[in-house]
């Protein structure tokens, strides 16, 4: 089944790099590229970079790189006629189909097979669903009763295997699939007898109603089947098995959610998802509306289920089923969503209720309504959880000290883990620093068992990822805040020095208007120290230019004006800056109403060393080219000037190194 030539070009040029990658992950804006977190391998700053102009994706980090054919080969792991075809259906173009030669077929690998096959018992289930008596009067009643309508139905492709041994298999087989593929595929079970291979091959699903299972890009590739009438000897729901094509996982249970197909697009907007735990819960709440919602499917949440949800969104609302011992269950799973640094809050609903059927008791406006009022942050609803059961039991809540510590201190974001510290220390009528003693102390014995194995832990890459002409100030991830957090994503065109210039820019645009103290803004602090100094990087000298200008009148900008700044260059540099991951963002700071001394002193601090670092930066160039003077020149006057500038530029050197804490040698 050849693609001809026009049609290739025909779906080359009509697939967006832009839309066929932000099927999969959310894509920022950063000049004039995109960024995200790659999702061909695992990290925290953005290396994947999307270049809408030339149509091309590549990733710093793990070097893939190609252009939207190439993208869904890589990520759907299918050639590239699969690849074309996957796209045709994305964008609606025709592939004229002519005969699949056998060399065609042996072509294709095992996974499209797979996923061919699997969509084959789609539309079988779905065909056995509405178009036979048994699935009208068995399947479709069965849904109606849960109150799901025919529109539901169709969006979540739901179908119905019949009450038959074999319905599927000869269906199958009669359309040219073999044993071999439908086995891989989960779909049915070979039983040897008396010495026969396949005495005995039914269907793995029988007399259920079926709930396909979609990967991000709408490709089914797994089933649940729920049993229709309570019997005790069954499973309520049986699902596919664990399958994989070519030693790569197709279905692992453990990396899938539920509904993320039907819910990426919402998750993007709304920019939260909810999770909930089973199939039901997702498909009652979206038809009611409610479409940003996934299901972990029954499992505890997995740090793969977690990433998926990472790469549309940082918050996530889980929706609780009532019971107090389930809630108490699932909590732990919850510090493995801190860790990612997620934003994570729980909502529970009235003893009897799960989110299917809370909503289908109050309606969807209710339902939102009830879950904005009632969802409570993580760590706000740990604490007060634990405490109530501690009581005034001096020891037990010594314990729950220490557990709230550990919560805490794995939100990898530090300002976010210091208003933890300060709300959970209220809470608990105990002093914030007890709480902050208590991470750190844990903090440096993880580090010292760390340091003990040889192993890569987190501290040892926090050091391995410092600049050579970084210094770090502090060792203590937990207090306060870690040097690295605060950096730009290492990018090997920008040199250190422009970095801290962003860095620079960074604070001025987020943090301008704020006092440091009354009357002395950061920005005025930022101008003072920077001096006469001009920056490197022309955009950020624009920046600093702008808002010396501003000063020079009186006004000190917000970021909104940085925003809507008439020039082009700064307006875009400026949205770089308040939408970086690492920044704290105005309104983050506005939605959790943080305005304390111990934010304003971070502040100051970030400040303080940016400077620091900035002017070190600038004096270490200034050294270099000093030196390369000094190997230029034989005469002895032009010399004796060169050392002298030498030796002074090194004196301010050692003094900027040594306030910021290290010594240098020479
Ligand atoms: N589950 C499973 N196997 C079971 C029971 C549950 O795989 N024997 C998974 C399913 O993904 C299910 C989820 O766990 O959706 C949650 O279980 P439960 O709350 O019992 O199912 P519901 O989706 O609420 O199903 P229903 O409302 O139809 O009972
Ligand atoms: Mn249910």
């Amino acid at each position: 089944m050849r693609i001809p030539e026009e049609t290739v070009r025909q779906i080359q040029q009509t697939a967006d790099i832009v839309d066929v990658v932000g099927d999969y992950v959310s894509l920022k804006k950063r000049g004039a590229n995109l960024t995200a977190c790659c999702p061909f391998h695992n990290e925290k700053t953005p290396s994947f970079n999307v270049n809408p102009a030339r149509g091309i994706y590549k990733c710093f980090g793990c070097g893939k790189a190609g252009d939207s054919v190439k993208f869904i080969m890589d990520i759907e792991g299918i050639g590239f006629p699969e690849a074309l075809r996957h796209l045709a259906k994305k964008y609606g173009i025709d592939i004229p189909e002519t005969e699949q030669t056998p060399e065609d077929v042996a072509a294709q690998n095992e996974r499209e097979s797979l996923y061919i096959a699997l969509n084959f018992a789609k539309k079988f289930y779905q065909e056995q669903l509405t178009q036979t008596d048994e699935g009208q009067s068995v399947g479709v009643s069965y849904f109606k009763e849960r109150g799901f309508n025919d529109r539901t139905i169709g969006e979540f492709e739901l179908g119905y295997s019949p009450e038959q041994w074999d319905a599927l298999t000869k269906a199958a087989l009669k359309a040219g699939f073999s044993l071999d593929i439908l086995e891989k595929a989960g779909l049915i079970l070979r039983r040897e007898q008396d010495g026969k291979a396949d005495a005995k091959v039914f269907d793995r699903f029988r007399a259920r109603v079926i709930f396909p299972i979609h990967n991000l890009s709408g490709k089914v590739i797994a089933f649940g089947a729920r049993i229709l009438k309570a019997d005790k000897n069954q499973p309520k729901y049986l699902n596919s098995p664990e399958t994989e094509a070519g030693g790569v996982p197709l279905y692992h249970k453990s990396n899938v959610l539920y509904g993320i197909f039907q819910a990426k697009t919402a998750i993007r907007n709304d920019d939260v998802a909810f999770l909930v735990e089973g199939y039901t819960d997702v498909i009652s709440l979206h038809q009611a509306g409610i479409h940003n919602v996934v299901a972990s499917s029954g499992t505890a949440l997995t740090l793969e289920q977690i990433r998926l949800i990472g790469r549309f969104t940082p918050n996530v609302t889980v929706l609780f089923d009532g019971d107090a011992a389930g809630v108490k269950a699932s909590l732990r799973g919850m510090d493995l969503i801190l860790e990612e640094g997620l934003n994570v809050k729980l909502c529970t609903f009235p003893e009897g209720h799960d989110p299917d059927s809370y909503v289908r008791a109050i309606g969807g406006e209710a339902f939102k309504a009830y879950v904005r009022d009632h969802a409570t942050d993580f760590i706000t609803f740990k604490a007060q959880l634990s405490l109530d059961e501690a009581g005034n039991d001096p020891f037990k809540r010594a314990g729950v000290i220490k557990d709230m510590v550990e919560s805490i201190a794995k939100i990898p974001d530090a300002i976010k883990r210091s208003v933890f510290f300060q709300q959970t220390a209220r809470m608990m009528g105990i002093d914030e620093g007890i709480l902050i003693a208590e991470a750190n102390r844990k903090f440096l014995t993880e580090k010292k068992k760390a340091a003990g194995r040889h192993s890569a832990g987190r501290a040892d890459n926090r050091q391995s990822r410092i600049e050579p002409g970084e210094i770090p100030d502090r060792d203590s991830p937990v207090e306060g805040f870690t040097p690295d957090e605060f950096e730009i994503a290492p990018s090997p065109q920008r040199s250190v020095l422009s970095r801290h210039e962003e860095e620079f820019c960074r604070l001025l645009v987020c943090y301008g208007p704020r006092e440091l103290e009354p009357g002395y803004t950061l920005m005025q602090y930022l101008l003072d120290e920077l001096g006469t100094l001009d920056f490197q990087t022309p955009t950020h000298q624009k920046i600093l230019t702008y808002a010396r200008q501003s000063f020079a009148r009186g006004e000190v900008p917000d970021a909104q004006e940085f925003l809507g700044h008439p020039d082009e260059d700064i307006r875009q540099e400026s949205i770089g800056l308040v939408t970086e991951r690492y920044s704290l963002s105005d309104n983050w700071v506005q939605m959790h109403q943080i305005h304390t001394p111990n934010e304003i002193e971070l502040l100051d601090r970030m400040a303080h060393g940016n400077l620091l670092r900035l002017k070190k930066a600038v004096n270490e160039q200034r050294l270099e080219a000093v030196k390369q003077a000094l190997s230029q020149t034989a005469d002895a006057g032009e010399q004796e000037a060169l050392l002298t500038e030498f030796m002074k530029i090194k004196r301010i050197d050692k003094a900027l190194a040594s306030e910021l804490g290290i010594v240098v040698a020479g």
